[in-house]
Formats: structure tokens, C-alpha cells, sequence
């Protein structure tokens, strides 16, 4: 044994490990501070779960558009436990933004954001970003029927931004269409940017709770003094503290239990989430839904008329946010008592009836998006119908490249280039794939993404779009003089 101590001894007296960890475990903590604490804890060991069960996903995922769905089905069925630890992955991840969203609820209930305390709370708001990101890129990460419309719903959204709009979406979807490159960029976020931010983050959110104490109990008539409150915090630690661990820190562990056997009772009864059906714009009865965190997003969405969509859908996020940064600043000090906030409690139930109900409407209302910036609605039946198998496919191929985002057909779909529906009587199947394969003026080149069975399906569909009492451009190898222009 002696060999033991020896070795501990040393690596005490080089790194210093213990002599960091142990004010760590013993600071003072408030007595009054009971199960009303443990919810940053538990936010915690979920994010502990997503970087253990993420790093052993990363070593069979491959993120490649061709390959990721695949993938996630050989993690499921071939590799030992691959469905639970992405079935853990999954709920620990909804898990995780729900017990987020409740600690920073009691925060705000019992305004511990009030000073010393408003960069503990700012690091918070910025925590939440993070996560809320990680939860976005990670259901992108499923590359399934969800995660492609979950994508060209944020698309749409980024497009909107005035002036550098495109240029954001051609940033984040790596180009105007979502494809290869999408998923790419998406993963370098999910597994390097977003958890690096998340670590560096967190680390300054601990530091400054260990800097600053854990607020205690608010109690009506006690008001924060900036002048006064950081001595007599401290005094009073010293008074009637008790130690982060044990007393506090069994709690947590108590919790943290609860939560982990209730994450893996869940995991293990309800699976993996997806992923659902491989990302095909061309079926016309999906019923696509984003995971729960961006529920509420999705119902608010389905019930604004769309002349409000882009001022809402860009301006609501950016003054929330504003607005839970400035939470701290305007009221650094005061009464921290609930009982003494009515405004406060007013916005808070407000907030929490307000998403729980537009979760349950995204959750049950049949949605069509109409979205000037992005479309995949079904391609209208009559264009459809009684067409040969050829210029079926090439339907196909048009909803699959995405072409709805920025023609519009019978009047629905985007507005960037010109509406579609008697193309034909404008141009030949020649000018049709000129068009197609080398773009120009604003319309992205396709040659490289679509094959030439594609392309020549795709031209033969367009071919069909004109009023059948119209002549077409031109008919290839027809005895008819060639329109002078
Ligand atoms: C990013 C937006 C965008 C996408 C996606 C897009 N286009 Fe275009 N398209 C345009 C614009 C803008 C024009 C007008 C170009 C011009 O004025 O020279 C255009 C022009 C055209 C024209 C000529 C229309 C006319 O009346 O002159 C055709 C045909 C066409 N696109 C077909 C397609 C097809 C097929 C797809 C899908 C494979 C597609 N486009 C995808 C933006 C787009």
C-alpha cells in the first residue's frame, strides 16, 4: 500500500488536483437551499450522458448523405447496444433541454439572477443557445423525413434575414439546396463547434456559481442591496452554511439517480427516436415533425397568417433572447420574493402556458407550410396526371431538387425565379437543360447534382407544363419552322 500513497502523494504535490477539487466539495452551501437545487445537477449529468453515449455514436456514424441513414439502422440492428445508447442519445437529449428549461425556471421564480448572480445567469441564457443548437443539428444528424423538413423550415427562416439572408442560408446549408454538404456541416456543429462552446461555457457558468455561492431561499421583505449583500452573504455562510458535500451534494445524487433510471427505463421501453423515413420530398403524405424542443416553434408557426410569418418568425426569437439577457441588468437588485414579483410571475406563467399549448398544437395540428422561400409541397395533381412514366420521374426529380423553393407552380412555391407553369410554351427541352444543368441569373447550377437520367426526366416533365390549348416552344423533330426571335 505504501507504493499507493506514494504515487498519490506525488501526483497531489504536481497537479494540485486534490487541493482544487476539495473547496469544490466542501464550499458553503445555504441550509435552506433543499430539492428546490438540483435541477442545474441533473441538466448537468444529462450532458455528461450526451458527450459519453455522442462520442461512442461518432465511432459508427457516417456523416455522408448517402451513408447516415444507413448507418443509424446498423447502430440499431448490428452493433451491441447500438439501439439503446441511441435511444439514450435521444431522451437524454429532450431530457436535458426540459430539466434546463425547469432550473432556469426556478432561477427565475426565485430571482438568483439578481447581483452577484447576472452573469451566472447570462452564461445560462447563452447555455441554453448552445444546447437548443445541439438539439437542432442533432435530429438533422437522423438525415431522415424530419430532420430535411426541420432544415428547410430553418432554412426558410435564415433566408429571411434582411440583406445578408442568402448568404446565411448558402452558409449554413452549404450552398442554395440541402444536400451533402448540409449534413457536413451540420455534424462539424453537432460533434466540434457546439459542445466546445457548450464545455467552455459551462465551465464559467461552475466557476461562477463557486465564485458567488449558491443563492439562497428568497424570503418576502429581504431585499438585494448591491452595497451590502456580498458581506452579508458571506457572514451568514459562515453562520448557518453547511457544506456542499455531504449535505447538499446527497440530494443531487438522490435526483440524479431518480433521473437516471427514469432516462434508461425510457430509453429502454421506447427505442431509439428514427429515424423515420429516408429524406424524400417527393412523398406527398409525410406528415413531418421536429423533436419537442422546437414544438411549440412548429405550432406557433402553423397558426400565423403568413403575411406575419417573417417579422414573427425573425423577430420573436431575437427579442426573447434580448430579453433574457437584460433580465438580470434592469433588476439587479430588490425584492427576490415570488410574492413580491406579480409581473414576473405574470411572464413566466404566461411563458410556460404559452409553450405547453403551442406544443400541444404543433403536436396536433395537420400542417401544410406555405413558405415563399421554401416548398416542398406535392407537385399539383393535374401536372401529374396522365403523364408518361418518364416525365413522372422527372416530377420526382423536380421535387427532389428542391426547384419548388424558388418556382412557384400553380401559383404556390417560391418567388425567387419565375413561376413554372407553361414553361414549355417558353422554351425547348434544349433551352430547358441549358437552363437546368448551367443556371445563371440567380438560378444555382445543377449540373453536377443531378445524373443525366435525372436530367433528362426532369426536361421531359417540363416539357409537359404548358395549357394543353398552347403550343409548345418547339417540338424536337417535328416537320414545324422554328419560331423566329
Ligand atoms: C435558388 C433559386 C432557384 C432554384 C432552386 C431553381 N431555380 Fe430555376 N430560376 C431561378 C431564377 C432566379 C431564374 C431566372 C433566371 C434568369 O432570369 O436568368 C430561374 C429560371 C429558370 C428557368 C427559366 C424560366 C424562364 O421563364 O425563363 C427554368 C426552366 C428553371 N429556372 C428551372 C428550374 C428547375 C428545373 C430547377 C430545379 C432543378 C430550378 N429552376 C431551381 C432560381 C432558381
Amino acid at each position: 500500500m505504501k507504493w499507493a500513497r506514494v504515487t498519490i502523494a506525488w501526483l497531489e504535490s504536481r497537479s494540485g488536483l486534490g487541493a482544487f477539487i476539495k473547496p469544490l466539495m466542501s464550499h458553503r452551501v445555504p441550509a435552506s437551499a433543499k430539492w428546490w437545487y438540483v435541477f442545474g445537477s441533473a441538466t448537468l449529468m444529462f450532458f455528461v450522458i450526451q458527450v459519453v453515449t455522442g462520442v461512442c455514436l461518432a465511432t459508427v456514424y457516417a456523416p455522408s448523405a448517402a451513408e447516415a441513414w444507413a448507418s443509424l439502422r446498423y447502430i440499431d440492428s448490428e452493433v451491441p447496444a447500438g439501439w439503446l445508447i441511441r435511444a439514450i442519445h435521444g431522451w437524454s437529449s429532450n431530457a436535458m433541454v426540459v430539466m434546463m428549461a425547469i432550473h432556469g425556471l426556478q432561477v427565475f421564480l426565485h430571482a438568483s439572477y439578481k447581483y452577484p448572480r447576472e452573469l451566472n445567469w447570462i452564461t445560462g441564457v447563452f447555455l441554453l443557445l448552445v444546447v437548443l443548437g445541439l438539439a437542432f443539428t442533432g435530429q438533422v444528424m437522423r438525415w431522415d423525413q424530419d430532420a430535411y423538413w426541420g432544415l428547410g423550415i430553418g432554412a426558410s427562416i435564415v433566408d429571411r434575414v434582411p440583406l445578408i439572408g442568402s448568404q446565411m442560408r448558402d452558409l449554413v446549408l452549404g450552398g442554395p439546396i440541402i444536400g451533402g454538404e448540409t449534413l457536413n456541416r451540420f455534424f462539424a456543429l453537432h460533434v466540434f463547434i457546439l459542445p466546445g462552446m457548450a464545455i467552455g461555457l459551462l465551465g464559467l457558468h461552475l466557476a461562477l456559481i463557486m465564485r458567488h455561492g449558491i443563492s439562497e431561499m428568497p424570503r418576502a421583505g429581504e431585499r438585494v442591496d448591491p452595497a451590502t449583500y456580498t458581506p452579508a452573504y458571506e457572514a451568514r455562510m459562515e453562520r448557518e452554511g453547511v457544506p456542499f458535500h455531504p449535505d447538499a451534494s446527497q440530494r443531487d445524487m438522490v435526483f440524479c439517480g431518480a433521473c437516471l433510471i427514469a432516462l434508461i427505463v425510457l430509453a429502454a421501453v421506447y427505442g431509439p427516436f428514427g429515424p423515420g423515413a429516408q429524406p424524400d420530398p417527393t412523398l406527398i403524405d409525410t406528415n413531418p415533425r421536429p423533436d419537442y424542443p422546437f414544438m411549440w416553434i412548429f405550432g406557433a408557426v402553423s397558426l400565423l397568417p403568413p403575411s406575419s410569418e417573417t417579422v414573427v418568425m425573425l423577430a420573436a426569437p431575437a427579442l426573447l433572447v434580448v430579453w433574457l439577457l437584460l433580465v438580470p441588468l434592469l433588476g439587479r437588485a430588490g425584492e427576490r420574493a415570488p410574492s413580491r414579483r406579480p409581473g414576473m410571475m405574470l411572464a413566466a406563467a404566461l411563458a410556460v402556458i404559452g409553450i405547453a399549448s403551442l406544443t400541444w398544437e404543433g403536436m396536433t395540428s395537420p400542417w401544410s407550410p406555405v413558405m415563399d422561400a421554401w416548398s416542398s409541397l406535392p407537385t399539383p395533381g393535374a401536372m401529374v396526371r396522365g403523364r408518361k412514366a418518364l416525365e413522372v420521374q422527372g416530377a420526382i426529380v423536380f421535387q427532389y431538387a428542391q426547384c419548388r423553393n424558388c418556382h412557384a407552380l400553380d401559383g404556390e412555391g417560391g418567388r425567387r425565379g419565375p413561376e413554372l407553369d407553361s414553361i414549355a410554351t417558353r422554351m425547348t427541352p434544349e433551352q430547358l437543360t441549358r437552363q437546368v444543368q448551367q443556371g445563371g441569373g440567380n438560378m444555382p447550377a445543377y449540373g453536377k447534382n443531378l445524373s443525366s437520367a435525372q436530367m433528362s426526366a426532369l426536361v421531359s416533365f417540363l416539357a409537359t407544363l404548358k395549357p394543353s390549348d398552347e403550343a409548345p416552344a418547339d417540338i424536337p423533330g417535328a416537320l414545324l419552322p422554328l419560331p423566329s426571335r
